[in-house]
């Protein structure tokens, strides 16, 4: 018998039906897989089960029984827990607080301090980290952050566990255990949902996989028996020929160099240099100084040591303000933080980067030339949306991503920082990007791009550096590219 079964979910949001009639039956003890392109509905499908969005139409089956779920307290209380796409954490509570805050204020529920602070440690221990219970959310990386929203859902007996893009901000052995738990989950007859844009871990995972394309769903296909194409032409209606584009760009002199960089006790004497037309990587696990070299090069942080020269001259580069008038761009890790303004419609965000571009002398800002540029975004990014109108928070993840984006490969700069360009984006979406960094180097600009997935950047890149422990640990040309010597020189092993 199936666990959960969603019959002819239908869903829209005002004039966009984001659900059409779709259907997805899920058994105790599966992991299924639900992928498709960004805005598919992946997550307002989840969100309904979870109760936080209410249907239109359709039945819910729990263990064969029809079920309302009305709102999130419903479903906790049927034993479905979710894991969102967007953090949940709040940022002033510890910890432990964090963990139990669904609980803080039911009935007859009144934890004492040091049995929660055990009982969060326990839950974090049991699925193989260690994280004091005691520290503020706020100030946790944003991979520990996700680990604790993984606790947060396992600290109620849950019979269905649902995982939206978990993984996006974890690295390797990180993911590793989570899958762990996942598997343990599954012996013990938890039925899981899992979704995710990293294919491969779809193979490595999940029993089942359902497909959404534009609001539908697919049949449900064991993943022993279909491939990666199949699944890629599921998703998209169409396959890809090639994940990457063919490099040639002319690489010149050195636009931008770096000096012993330091900043506080995470990047410890970086030194690096970009030449005009070249991609360069940065690899490395999460936590080791990637992004805060970056930032550090862009003036988002404070550097406590280090040159910056720009075409041989130093350049201090005292503000991200001043990077930007000297012609470096930069597309930031956190995107909801530092990236779009989600209250703005994406016309105004893209704009927000290009205002010279587009205003006049009297600066009034040119409405056609304004809307035009923005809908030449929206096109050649895919970002899925009823117009160049449409607010930032209202679209899906993954389009929120590719504004933010859009929104930096708009501006006019010589140098662009890219940090995690493609995460939570799908992989149709994946291959315009590549497409549009490649396009960029052959306009002469240099590129340096932090991932955390190295296929990506042996892809792309002319060069990679890795980094651990804040410190560039090797530098590998094209001839060298290996995901096995990435690792090897990431967790630094002999
Ligand atoms: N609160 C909302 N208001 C208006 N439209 C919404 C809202 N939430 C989602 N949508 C729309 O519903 C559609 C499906 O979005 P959803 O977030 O479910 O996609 P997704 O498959 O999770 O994509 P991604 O991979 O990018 O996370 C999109 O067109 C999105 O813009
Ligand atoms: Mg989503």
């Amino acid at each position: 018998m199936n666990r959960v079964e969603l019959i002819n979910i239908s869903k829209s949001f005002g004039g966009i039906t984001a659900l059409k009639s779709v259907t997805l039956k899920v058994m105790p003890g599966e992991i299924h897989a639900l992928i498709g392109e960004n805005g598919a509905g992946k997550s307002t499908l989840m969100k309904i089960l979870s109760g936080a969005y209410t249907k239109d139409s359709g039945q819910i089956f729990l263990d064969g029984s029809e079920v309302q779920i009305r709102n999130t307290h419903d479903s906790k209380k049927m034993g479905i827990g979710i894991i969102y796409q967007e953090f949940s954490l709040v940022p002033a509570l510890s910890v432990a607080e964090n963990i139990f805050l669904n609980q803080l204020g039911a009935t007859g529920f009144w934890m004492k301090w040091g049995r929660m602070k055990k009982k969060a440690e326990e839950i974090i221990h049991s699925i193989g980290f260690r994280i004091d219970p005691s520290l503020r959310a706020g100030d946790l990386s944003i991979a520990e952050q996700q680990i604790i929203e993984i606790a947060k859902a396992l600290s109620e007996n849950v019979r269905v566990l649902i995982l939206d893009e978990p993984s996006a901000v974890l690295g390797p052995q990180e993911i590793q255990k989570l899958f762990d738990t996942l598997n343990r989950l599954k012996k013990e007859g938890v039925a899981i949902i899992y979704i995710s844009h990293h294919l491969s871990e779809i193979f490595q995972i999940a029993d089942r996989v359902t497909v959404l394309k534009d609001g539908s769903s697919s049949e449900s296909l064991k993943v022993s028996e279909t491939d990666r194409n199949s699944i890629i032409r599921l998703m998209l209606g169409r396959s890809l020929d090639a994940m990457y584009p063919v490099r040639n760009s002319i690489i010149g002199e050195e636009v931008l160099r770096a000096v012993d960089i330091y900043l506080a006790n995470k990047v410890r004497g970086v030194s690096f240099s970009l030449k005009t037309g070249e991609i360069v990587g940065i690899a490395g696990l999460v936590g080791s100084g990637r992004t805060e070299t970056v930032r550090a090069v862009f003036a988002a942080d404070k550097r406590k040591k280090g040159k910056i020269f720009l075409f041989g001259k130093e350049n201090q580069l005292g503000s991200p303000r001043k990077a930007v008038m000297m012609g470096i761009g930069m597309v930031p890790e956190d995107r909801k933080k530092h990236g779009v303004i989600l209250p703005l419609t994406i016309k105004q965000n893209i704009s927000l980067t290009d205002f010279n571009g587009i205003s006049n002398h009297f600066g009034f800002i040119k409405a056609k030339k304004e809307r035009n540029n923005a809908i030449g975004l929206i096109t050649k990014m895919t970002i899925k949306t009823e117009n160049e109108n449409q607010e930032v928070s209202k679209l899906s993840g993954g389009n929120q991503q590719k504004v933010a984006l859009a929104k930096w490969l708009n501006m006019d700069c010589r140098v662009m920082i890219l940090d995690e360009p493609t995460r939570g984006v799908d992989v149709g979406a994946k291959v315009e990007i590549y497409n549009l960094i490649n396009e960029l180097s052959q306009k002469g600009i240099a590129i340096l791009v932090v991932s955390s997935e190295s296929s990506e950047l042996m892809g792309i890149c002319d060069r990679i550096l890795v980094m651990r422990k804040g410190m560039i640990q090797g530098e590998l040309e094209k001839k060298d590219y290996s995901e096995e010597e990435i690792l090897r020189l990431s967790i630094g092993a002999n």
